[in-house]
């Protein structure tokens, strides 16, 4: 393979590759920093009327999309594939029919082109969308992922080492966005909606649980949380005669919960950094777009003193320049993929 006369300087270009879950992305990232092109083909109004993703119909439907994305990718950053440094693909985790296609993909392009390829787990391409836009970024930091699938808080005291501090016992920050989302029947994804909401409403106008917040932990826990909105919702109804909850009320109570949820998550975000006597916090993941969470954590660490960077809106939710620029620092610590290379739906920091 050409890969070991390839130097990964400034100008290598990356393809990225992701497909693990309902968004079907490639990207073309130079020098780990600079987005060429940043293809992202959704799915999200093909599961919409599922109310949430549906994984057969997700890997069918990478499988059309993929080699466009590819295509689409590569012309519009004005690269051929021989010019390219290396592949980075996700590999886990996430849904296997989705990962199947990316890896599969990428393996095929990388051996027919022969250039090299990296394997990029997904919570490791969330953390580096931080670097695309900050590339000054440096260790020690404190990362608090927050996405459909994860909530966890992490201690990154090199480059490329994690140490999990705490993550949710139960539900994802996400998911009970889209689950509360879902009963008060608004559309899906539910993040982006309860955001919106929100902005009409009074967070104090219901009272819901803090989980965890008495207990020397840096977990998560939004199970109750999620219960006690479905209990309010089922109350409401009741007292109407399940006639429709008014306007008013759905923007306090989806306030009162944005609020709930993001108290917790700033409050121990900010606690790791103290106890681990980090100045930078980083964001990462889909919740990570939610607009109080950012005014909070960044309030929240002025006030520490601490530093508080998160990606733009289109670097937080799934994309494929992520993974670009997570492979990028892989390939320069001499990471390479084998042509084994597996879908890992379970795979860990
Ligand atoms: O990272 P991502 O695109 O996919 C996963 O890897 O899970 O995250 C998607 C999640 C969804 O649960 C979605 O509701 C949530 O991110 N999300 C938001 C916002 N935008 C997306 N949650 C709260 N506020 C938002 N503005
Ligand atoms: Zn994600």
């Amino acid at each position: 393979m050409k890969g070991m006369s390839v130097l990964f300087d400034e100008d290598a270009l990356v393809l990225g590759i992701e497909t693990s879950c309902d968004e079907t992305s490639a990207a073309v990232v130079r020098g780990g920093k600079t987005i060429m092109s940043n293809v992202i083909a959704s799915q999200v109004d093909l599961h919409a009327k599922y109310g949430g993703v549906v994984p057969e119909v997700a890997s069918r439907k990478h499988v059309e999309a993929i080699i466009p994305a590819v295509d689409t990718a590569l012309h519009q950053a004005g690269v051929s594939l021989a010019e390219l440094a290396g592949i980075a693909v996700t590999y886990g985790p996430g849904l296997v029919g989705g990962l199947l296609v990316g890896v599969s993909a990428a393996k095929a392009i990388a051996f027919g082109g022969q250039v090299p390829l990296v394997g990029v787990n997904h919570i490791e391409g969330h953390i580096y969308a931080n670097f695309l836009e900050h590339p000054e970024l440096k260790a020690p930091l404190i990362c608090l992922t927050v996405s459909g699938g994860h909530t966890d808080l992490l201690y990154i005291p090199a480059f490329g080492a994690y140490e999990l501090l705490g993550r949710t016992r139960d539900d994802a920050a996400g998911e009970a966005f889209d689950k509360v989302a879902r009963v008060m029947g608004l559309g899906y994804p539910g993040g982006p909606q309860i955001d919106r909401l929100a902005r009409d409403g009074n967070p104090r106008a219901v009272e819901l649980p803090r989980a965890l917040s008495q207990e020397e932990t840096f977990d998560f826990s939004f199970s109750g949380l999620k219960t006690a909105v479905l209990n309010y919702i089922h109350r409401e109804r009741q007292s109407r005669k399940d006639g429709p909850l008014p306007e008013e009320l759905l923007a306090d109570l989806a306030a009162s919960f944005q609020a709930a949820v993001v108290e917790v998550l700033s409050a121990r975000t900010i606690e790791a950094a103290k106890e681990k006597r980090v100045r930078t916090v980083v964001m990462s993941g889909g919740v990570a777009a939610n607009s109080l969470l950012r005014q909070e954590m960044s309030g929240a660490g002025a006030r520490e003193g601490i530093a508080v960077y998160y990606p733009s809106l289109v670097l937080c939710t799934d994309n494929a320049a992520m993974i670009a620029c997570a492979g990028y620092y892989r390939f320069r610590r001499g990471d390479r993929a084998s042509w084994s290379l597996n879908a890992e739906p379970d795979l860990r920091l």
